[in-house]
């Protein structure tokens, strides 16, 4: 491929690239395996001290005492941060100016909402003293007991606040599609609280210089976590500076500013010297976002060809007692299945808990899960197979809007993928297939889905007089390679090769890359990046075209390509220039280019979205119940793809991330306390390299001209959606039980 930047007149558009496509490895990626990135919680400034929380064992009550003697009294402790001396903030941290803010618990009263929220903060010397001072605070509290009991709740939210979803949505009349059909399913899902788990925890390191604030911090967001933290502590964004070059995992736990961060930074203020706060992970488990719980009924209906007639998917699940976050569960039901009669809502229950947050493919990753189960179902009461009821009821437009799709490669998507499994020798039944061991084997697949959006970002594109170029733009990168991907898109947009150009990103300084989640950001940063290159490019044929002295002389009209290191005339490919000469002849340093990227207006008529399917083969000991995966392969169709080496790789994680919803994850609650009790790596489960299976990821070729100027729609969350769904199937394919709870138990299915 070679890279074209074509001009019509001065409205450049994107042609080809030679960097992207190509499987480069991260940018940052031997700095990684070396131990030599630093991080965040790496940073020690002179003079700095550590900050650590004491947090609520309690769910519900009151903070009665501290022992703040004991504390203080400590070597090493310099000072305790409470209620009572903890410094000012602007703004009520009770209030929401927007959806993309939490209510945030940052010591403003004794009062707990839930368990593990923080109720002081001490600083000092060493973060051995902090913690040790923070034992000795010893809280006493008049407590109550949490309402945390999803099945048995009493008390809903009055109004579900929009954050992801509206409440109730569909289309056609549901009652009477669901007495239409000959055959009916009408079944109940769980799924369990999540917690997001990255490697490296939330963590801050604060400098004040006066009214100036200096942070390292991991976030995906540094632009708006900057103006989040403006807002809180009244400060022009100027004086806030936050730097987040590498973040050891995020998963929408680093999206939102959360009360951590502000008490960290408070700290510093308060003894006026630097600080660093990291949390444990046990204190993960708190102030700082989970996914919820849900219970998710579903009711599908379908004729005697095995067409649907109707789906219903009512979701409940769980927010905090204070603020409003709904795991819209339902939304894959509107994207997926051609059904006349849909109806999604969604509703939640107060709780004693932290409040939920995103987490990967919110909504999609349960919400799929119990919809890929019960389509699995719905097949077999009439002995379909799997894929062909799934082909049956294609969408070939969005069933609740009536939309086309900017791009639908489902089809091909559970071609190859079927293909490559050998869907095609799957017997019907279950318990038709047994391993060498005698162990039960089960096929199942799902399907995938995940909304291609773009949000608001900007950047700037620079070409120097040696020919080089730079790229800036304030964007984080949670470990995937994203950086890796823009950077190819950036020297792309000037036309250079990506060792050309030099890529600065990771901190709020630079322009508002905006945020990493929703797998929206390569899409959304890179629109921007490559629509500054194209401006930057712009200026430069500018410069060319009106200068007698250029071989692009008057080219404006013809067009120019942009393509390493020169600008040629369209026409006449023979005359061309460098784009040192043109810089040079006019006298200037470097052009500079602006771009932004915003919502598609196209989002209007088309629908938006990757797809996959996913095959699972499981392997469960007849004898012990034990399940085993051995076998993920997932085909996705995700528009173009930049770098295939990342997008692979994000497909693998977010397999193994479904096998681990399938199967492992769960916080386990103390219904007394409030508190999660597996708040650590060994208990709450994660796969390990010797759970995760053989995994084929298939890259499906799909165009999109709508999705936006680049093509390119997310791959970060899809892997998710249909492989728990594909799990839970092959386990029904293996043993003939239905298991409607996750994670899937040993006792579930003996
Ligand atoms: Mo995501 S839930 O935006 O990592």
């Amino acid at each position: 491929m070679t890279h074209e930047y074509g001009f019509v007149g001065s409205t450049p558009h994107i042609r080809h690239g030679s960097n992207s496509g190509q499987p480069l490895t991260r940018r940052e990626g031997v700095l990684k395996v070396t131990g030599a990135a630093r991080y965040a919680a790496d940073c020690y400034p002179e003079g700095m001290l550590y900050a650590v929380i004491a947090e609520s064992t309690i769910a519900r009550g009151l903070v009665t005492s501290l022992s703040l003697g004991a504390a203080k009294a400590h070597a090493g402790v310099v000072e305790v941060m409470t209620p009572e001396n903890r410094p000012p903030l602007a703004a009520d941290p009770n209030v929401r100016p927007n959806p993309f803010m939490m209510r945030l618990d940052v010591l403003q009263n004794n009062v707990v909402r839930f368990a593990r929220q923080p109720v002081a903060v001490v600083i000092g010397e060493t973060f051995e003293a902090a913690t040790e001072g923070a034992m000795l605070l010893a809280p006493r509290y008049q407590a109550e007991l949490p309402r945390i009991d999803l099945d048995n709740a009493e008390s809903f939210v009055p109004k579900v606040i929009r954050v992801a979803s509206p409440p109730e949505q569909g289309t056609g009349d549901i009652e009477a599609g669901l007495a239409a059909g000959a055959t009916h399913v009408d079944v109940r899902y769980e799924t369990p609280d999540q917690y997001h788990n990255p490697m490296e925890p939330h963590a801050v390191v604060a400098v004040w210089e006066g009214d100036r604030l200096s942070i390292d911090m991991p976030t995906q967001n540094p632009a708006f976590t900057r103006s989040q933290l403006a807002y809180m502590f009244g400060l022009p964004a100027e004086n806030i500076s936050i730097r987040s070059p590498l973040v050891g995992g995020g998963f929408g736990g680093k999206g939102m500013l959360t009360g951590p961060t502000v008490l960290g930074i408070l700290a510093a203020r308060l003894v006026n010297r630097p600080v660093k706060l990291v949390l444990r992970r046990d204190q993960m488990y708190g102030p700082v976002g989970h996914r919820a719980a849900t219970r998710q009924r579903l009711r599908l209906s379908m004729d005697g060809d095995g067409r649907l007639t109707a789906l219903s998917h009512d979701t409940l699940t769980a927010t905090s007692s204070f603020d409003e976050f709904i795991e819209p569960a339902g939304d894959a039901s509107h994207v997926l299945y051609a059904s006349p009669a849909v109806s999604v809502t969604h509703r939640a229950v107060r709780q004693d808990q932290g409040t939920p947050i995103f987490m990967r493919a919110p909504g999609e990753a349960p919400g799929s899960a119990a919809l890929e189960s019960a389509i699995d179902e719905l097949a077999w009461s009439r002995r379909i197979d799997p894929l062909d009821f799934r082909l049956r009821n294609y969408s070939e437009v969005e069933p609740l809007h009536h939309m086309p799709f900017s791009s639908k490669e489902l089809r091909e998507c559970y071609a190859q993928g079927a293909e490559r499994f050998g869907w095609s020798k799957r017997p019907l039944e279950p318990r038709q297939m047994r391993d060498d061991r005698g162990f039960l084997v089960g096929w199942g697949m799902g399907t995938a889905t995940f909304p291609a959006i773009t949000f608001q970002a900007a950047a700037r594109a620079v070409l120097q007089s040696d020919g080089t170029g730079i790229i800036e733009i304030g964007s984080a990168d949670m470990g995937q390679g994203s950086l890796t991907a823009l950077a190819q898109i950036g020297a792309d947009s000037l036309g250079l090769d990506v060792e050309q150009i030099e890529f600065r990103a990771g901190t709020s300084d630079l322009p508002d890359g905006g945020i990493e989640g929703a797998s929206a950001h390569t899409a959304t940063a890179g629109s921007a990046i490559s629509s500054a290159g194209a401006d930057a490019i712009a200026k430069l044929a500018a410069l060319a075209t009106v200068d007698q002295n250029s071989p692009l002389f008057g080219a404006g009209n013809t067009g120019l390509i942009a393509r390493g290191g020169r600008l040629f005339r369209r026409d006449d490919e023979s005359r061309s220039e460098s784009y040192a000469e043109i810089l040079a002849r006019a006298g200037t340093s470097a052009v500079e280019g602006n771009g932004k990227c915003g919502p598609n207006p196209a989002a209007q008529s088309y629908s938006m979205h990757s797809h996959g399917a996913v095959f699972a083969e499981v392997k469960v000991d007849p004898d012990l119940g034990q399940i085993r995966v051995t076998r993920l392969v997932g085909a996705f169709a995700a528009g173009r793809v930049i770098n295939p080496r990342m997008v692979r790789s994000q497909y693998y994680g977010g397999m193994i991330w479904g096998l681990s919803f399938a199967l492992q994850e769960e916080a386990v609650i103390d219904r007394r306390t409030g508190l999660v009790v597996n708040a650590d790596l060994a208990e709450y489960r994660i796969p390990v390299n010797a759970d995760v299976p053989s995994l084929e990821a298939i890259i499906v070729e799909e165009h999109d001209p709508h999705v936006n100027a680049l093509g390119t729609k997310g791959v970060g969350e899809i892997g998710i959606t249909g492989t728990v769904g594909a799990i839970a199937n092959a386990i029904w394919h293996a043993t003939g039980v239905r298991v409607r709870r996750f994670p899937i138990r040993i006792e579930d299915i003996m």
